[in-house]
């Protein structure tokens, strides 16, 4: 039996497929049309799935999209009645675009108007009709059943069903989907039940976005810039962050929403086929509290470091207090974490240290990418009561080429490679990384999720100090304040890190031990931290092989990994990597068993 899952018209579009159970492949969007965190119809993710599996769409019994506009319709009708009663100007669209509808700008102000509004978007997207259009099959051959999962169910069960837990603890939180921004409960065998929630429009990823704006960062996606900012500033305005985040009781938390528009202006979103884009969610009494908004020109200052350590601060304490609740109607110490805030890998790693959770499961696709995923299994196990028979250890279910297809583009490209056996292939590699070469090494299947896990990475030697500069200069170009990451042999994290829970999705940071800090420059961030990935054998043999080559030359089971792109989105296949080869200052490129030396001049 195939189960289709889908995220769509959301950003970070993707498709995942799972036959009996199994999953076979998942991707996303962006990957194939090269927009970063598209939103629109994933239709080439979709396509690559179905053919990864080899079956055609009409052969698929299950397709489920990671939205349900229905969900809590009564909810965004109250809403948008109770403000229109205080007569708070235009409202149309808001709610709804909380709840993932594709815009947010101005409207009626009427609530009739959007009580109707509302209402009709529960119907206004047809899943059958769109997927029939977008593959050009009659709809009349689709014969699978469709679905539609509530957006934070969907992550709930991507953190469940595909981990080792038998009985967990779920936290998902992120921004906002089908008008929730949190959402906790319990799973057990084919079950979850939800516990609690928050609704809009109080979120901990609006709190980041809208201090990600304020900070001069605007796009989709650059709430991990000020992540990787916090270490270098002070949390001198932590009371301003409690001021504009509350905890509550039961785990809940309140955002003052003086401090925001979403909720009352509307903030203008795209969904389209194109990179998501978001207006301005923070508002003018930021400013009374911080003084102007940063520019994105403007240098940085002390001011912008000490905000990004307040705020991360705080994220980190609503979310503790959230997972203490959680732990505490539970009693459980497994937990399964899930939504784009679940990308803050900083705050992931303090769980074990801050809260009674022992044992956390990340997927590596946690934000919206993922739900495509969780709806696959929220059908398959939680509505079919299929029996789980999947854990998903690594992220290596995208797009794969056979070697000849590696050669013929090769061939193509009319570069000069040389090919090396099974076994010298990594030892080569390892070379010249010692060597200090930045190596491009492209491997086997594609990473779903947004860490590059080994098959689409750029591999340098982590003990040389300036390795950061160097990539930055000839091919990242990010700005200088942002980490590096290491890849480590799972084996040896003990030796190199404080804590030794298995991140093999690098969605953990965790402390470099003291003594090995200087042995390690080029991957410890300036507060002593790394966000490791820990690489077992049986998940990447060959990647594994690579680290314990490079560690038998060097001494150091350690390697700076980061993703295989210039500024585009992660390379899919050999073209795209050879084109970034091209394009930037790369040493050397491993497709496969061939390498690519770049010629002096
Ligand atoms: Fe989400």
């Amino acid at each position: 039996m195939y189960v289709l899952g889908i995220n769509a018209y959301h950003g970070d579009a993707a498709a995942a497929i799972i036959g009996d159970g199994q999953l076979v492949a998942a991707a996303e969007e962006e990957r194939f049309n090269r927009r970063k965190h598209c939103a629109g119809f994933p239709v080439e993710s979709v396509k690559y799935c179905l053919s990864a599996a080899g079956v055609s769409i009409e052969n698929v019994e299950h397709v489920g999209i990671s939205r349900d506009p229905s969900a809590h319709l009564h909810k965004k009708i109250l809403y948008a009645a109770t403000r229109a009663a205080k007569g708070v100007g235009a409202l149309a669209g808001r709610a709804a675009a909380a709840s993932g509808e594709k815009e947010g700008k101005g409207g009626r102000g009427i609530f009739g108007a959007v009580a109707e509004r509302l209402a009709n978007s529960a119907k206004v997207r047809d899943l059958k009709d769109d997927l029939a259009k977008q593959l050009d099959v009659p709809k009349s051959q689709l014969r699978a059943k469709f679905h539609n999962v509530e957006h934070h169910r969907a992550h709930l069960a991507s953190s469940f069903y595909v981990s080792p837990f038998e009985r967990a603890a779920l936290l998902s939180i992120d921004g906002f989907g089908d008008f929730i921004s949190t959402m906790w409960g319990v799973g057990q065998g084919n079950d979850i039940e939800v516990l609690g929630q928050v609704e809009y429009p109080h979120s901990t990823g609006i709190v980041y976005t809208a201090t990600t704006q304020f900070l001069g960062f605007p796009h989709y996606g650059d709430e991990g810039k000020v992540m990787g900012l916090a270490p270098y500033g002070r949390p001198r305005f932590i009371e301003e962050f409690r001021e504009i985040i509350r905890t509550e009781e039961g785990g809940r938390f309140k955002l003052n929403l003086d401090f925001f528009r979403h909720h009352a202006e509307g903030v203008e979103m795209s969904w389209d086929e194109g990179s998501p884009t978001i207006g301005r969610i923070f508002s003018d009494e930021y400013a009374r509290l911080f003084g102007p908004p940063r520019e994105k020109t403007d240098p940085l200052t002390d001011r912008e470091r000490d905000i990004a350590a307040s705020l991360q601060q705080r994220l980190e304490e609503v979310g503790f207090h959230i997972l203490r609740h959680l732990h505490e109607k539970t009693g459980l110490t497994d937990l399964g974490l899930s939504g784009g805030v679940a990308y803050n890998s900083v705050m992931n790693g303090k769980i074990l240290l801050n809260t009674p959770f022992e044992r956390v499961y990340v997927q590596p696709a946690a934000g919206d990418s993922g739900t495509a995923l969780g709806v696959c299994y929220q059908i398959y196990n939680g509505l079919l009561k299929q029996p789980r028979a999947f854990f998903m250890e690594g992220a290596y279910t995208g797009p794969e080429f056979t070697d000849e297809e590696i050669r013929a583009e090769l061939e193509l490209s009319g570069l000069a490679y040389e090919t090396y056996s099974e076994r010298e292939v990594t030892r080569r590699a390892a070379q010249d990384i010692a060597d200090g070469a930045v190596l491009g090494w492209f491997q086997g299947r594609m990473e779903f999720g947004p860490r590059a896990l080994g098959n689409r990475s750029i591999v340098v030697d982590p003990r040389r100090a300036n390795m950061k500069d160097i990539l930055n200069e000839r091919i990242k170009k990010r700005e200088p304040f942002r980490p590096f990451a290491p890849s480590i042999l799972e084996e040896r994290v003990g030796d190199y890190f404080e804590q030794t829970h298995p991140a093999p999705t690098m969605l953990m940071v965790y402390q470099v031990r003291q003594e090995r800090r200087a042995e390690v420059p080029a991957i410890t961030h300036v507060d002593g931290s790394g966000r490791l990935q820990t690489v077992s054998r049986h998940v990447n043999e060959r990647y594994h092989q690579l680290i314990s080559d490079f560690g038998e030359l060097t001494g150091v089971p350690v390697v700076l990994n980061t993703s295989f792109n210039e500024n585009e989105p992660v390379v899919c296949t050999p073209r795209h990597a050879i084109d970034c080869f091209l394009k930037t200052r790369m040493d050397v490129l491993y497709l496969g068993n061939h390498a690519v030396r770049r010629t002096a001049g």
